[in-house]
């Protein structure tokens, strides 16, 4: 084929066909087509879309990429969990020693944060001693052994994604729902689960904000799971509001630890919990008492083991930020109003995310919520704390802030753009 057919093709709203989408991304991931004529083809995608035909075979193609994993000789059933991202969604943390406490493996192929959605390993990292990059063969023995992993994924799965990724990121074409799908799919595909829930987001701090478009993204990477033998399910949730009282690293893990020990806040321990059933019920375990096991320590136990067979310390002091800002409430009432994007962009200006993929990033930084919506506060109450290492970074951090919280009247409609959990589909 000739790329240049391929994108007119596109580019004229035709429909690319099973041979023409394999030797496109063969081609682009041998170094064959280049990356100007990729950033053409995936404005192409993005404005004029795919069938769910090309979506299936762009998923594939881009699987048969690299390498796969194969945990079918493991002795427990495995069950994985991905989210589109959020801010203060450390959903992850809790969530798989939780459902890895019930005798099922949950083999957890993680990212870092780009932006202002966070980022699980990132986070992990701020406990002293924890290592990210394992290679396959001790995952398996940690899934034997505790049943838990949470890792890096090594380049060797779905290369074609990793370059495409990176293309969309700097030409503007990542919101794109083929795009999306066939990116998350690919990797969870290949990794090998047998069963997949999604977590997809909506709202202000999401990354495709209208629900109609999660539905969409939803109901595309439902059908693709299904389609490879993956028992996948979702669910849609409400990202207008930061998850938790925690955004950042190092906090994000205290508060973990909080909903492992039986507290921490409603909505982190709800998500938690839903997401856990959603997962155990694809590995024949429907009627787990999943609040029984945060609240009598078995999945604590299991973070403990899961943390300590990755080198890391789970009794160790968490790091502190060098420098606070605390925020009082300008008036007394209730606060109707915490919008997650402009926190999640003051908690990345603050040092908790990184600008470009070679920065590291501060593991004490980010914001310590301190009132929830709905919350009743009093003028000069603490409402939110800034952390960070870099005290310069406060003017940038708060200037984000600014329009993002509402303090109103008793009575005041609360705006949380919707229920936690709005949908199941599957
Ligand atoms: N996460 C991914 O892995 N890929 C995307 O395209 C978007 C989010």
């Amino acid at each position: 084929f000739d790329v240049v057919d391929l994108i007119h093709v596109k580019r004229d709203r035709g429909v690319l066909s099973t041979e023409q989408i394999n030797w496109l991304i063969d081609a682009y991931t041998r170094g064959f087509v280049a990356d100007e004529q990729m950033s053409a083809m995936t404005m192409a995608i993005f404005l004029n879309g795919m069938e769910r035909r090309e979506i299936r075979d762009l998923t594939l193609a881009m699987i048969a990429s690299g390498e796969t994993m194969d945990f079918s000789g493991l002795s427990k059933k495995t069950t994985d969990k991905h989210s589109t991202g959020g801010v203060g969604d450390k959903i992850t943390l809790p969530l798989a020693p939780l459902v890895a406490s019930f005798g099922v493996a949950v083999p957890q192929l993680s990212g870092r944060g780009l932006g202002h959605t966070g980022g699980t390993l990132d986070k992990l990292e701020s406990i002293p001693g924890w290592q990210a990059n394992i290679g396959p063969a001790r995952m398996r023995e940690i899934l034997e052994e505790v049943g838990a992993v949470i890792c890096a994924a090594g380049s060797g799965l779905a290369p074609a994604d990793g370059k495409l990724y990176s293309l969309r990121d700097i030409t503007g074409t990542v919101e794109a729902i083929p795009l999306i799908a066939s990116s998350i799919m690919s990797k969870k595909i290949a990794e090998g689960t047998s069963a997949l829930v999604l977590d997809v987001k909506f709202g202000s701090g999401a990354f495709l904000k209208d629900i109609e478009q999660s539905r969409e993204l939803a109901r595309t990477m439902v059908e693709l799971g299904v389609d490879a033998g993956v028992a996948t399910s979702a669910l849609l949730t409400n990202m207008n509001v930061p998850l938790g009282l925690a955004i950042g690293n190092a906090n994000e893990v205290r508060e973990s630890v909080e909903v492992l020990a039986g507290g921490g806040p409603s909505d982190v321990r709800a998500l938690t919990v839903a997401l856990a059933r959603e997962m155990l019920a694809h590995a024949g375990l429907p009627d787990a008492d999943v609040e029984a096991a945060l609240g009598d320590g078995r999945a604590m136990d299991t973070w403990r083991a899961m943390i300590t067979a990755q080198g890391g310390d789970p009794g160790a002091a968490l790091p502190v930020p060098r420098e606070t800002h605390v925020v009082m409430a300008p008036r007394s009432g209730v606060l109707v109003e915490q919008q997650a994007l402009p926190f999640g962009i003051a908690a990345w200006r603050l040092g908790a995310g990184r600008a470009r993929k070679q920065d590291p990033v501060q593991h004490a930084a980010g914001i310590d919520l301190h009132a929830k919506p709905g919350d009743l506060v009093t003028e000069g109450q603490p409402l939110f704390t800034l952390n960070t290492d870099e005290p310069e970074r406060f003017a940038r951090a708060i200037e984000a802030l600014d329009g993002a919280y509402r303090i109103g009247d008793a009575g005041d409609d609360i705006v949380t753009g919707g229920p936690l959990i709005a949908e199941r589909i599957g």
